[in-house]
């Protein structure tokens, strides 16, 4: 269920959509966050019941995009490894196993801490800077094994 402030936050971007169900995506970006890094079912429901959408549509945008954490938390740390074909020729393979390794989870698991959630997603948008990856909100590009670890270090 999302919280008052979400609600009020939900209320002020619709003015910024031309029609309610414009405003999917951000009032979705706005209930994550609200949820702490995830979906629920009871979310997507009052964002629906907000745009006056159909429930199974908006949890079909959810299910679309990986960006949406749809009924699975991540850790504190959503490291999201791009894997498409720029970041693939230049390393993305080899940077996903390095993640693997210094977190020591596989792809698709959370550390035991709940601090770190490894995933793999499609283009990201940077593929000038590739191998790259998204934690949270904030790109990191240009990876290499070194480059991981400062980020982690400054994570952890
Ligand atoms: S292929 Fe990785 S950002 Fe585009």
């Amino acid at each position: 269920m999302l919280s008052d402030k979400a609600k009020k936050e939900i209320e002020a971007a619709l003015k910024k959509y031309p029609n309610k169900r414009s405003a999917v995506m951000d009032a979705l970006r706005i209930a994550q966050h609200d949820r702490g890094g995830h979906l629920e079912r009871s979310d997507m429901e009052d964002v629906a019941a907000m745009l006056e959408m159909n429930p199974v549509e908006v949890n079909a945008a959810a299910a679309f995009y990986t960006m949406y954490n749809i009924r699975k938390p991540v850790g504190k740390y959503h490291v999201q490894v791009c894997r498409n074909i720029s970041c693939s020729l230049l390393g993305a393979e080899h940077i996903i196993k390095y993640m693997e390794k210094s977190l020591n989870i596989k792809t698709g698991e959370t550390t035991p801490d709940n601090r770190f959630t490894l995933s793999t997603v499609e283009c990201l948008g940077s593929c000038g800077t590739a191998p790259m990856m998204q934690i949270n909100d904030d790109y990191f590009e240009n990876l290499t094994e070194q480059k991981v670890d400062e980020i982690i270090k400054k994570l952890v």
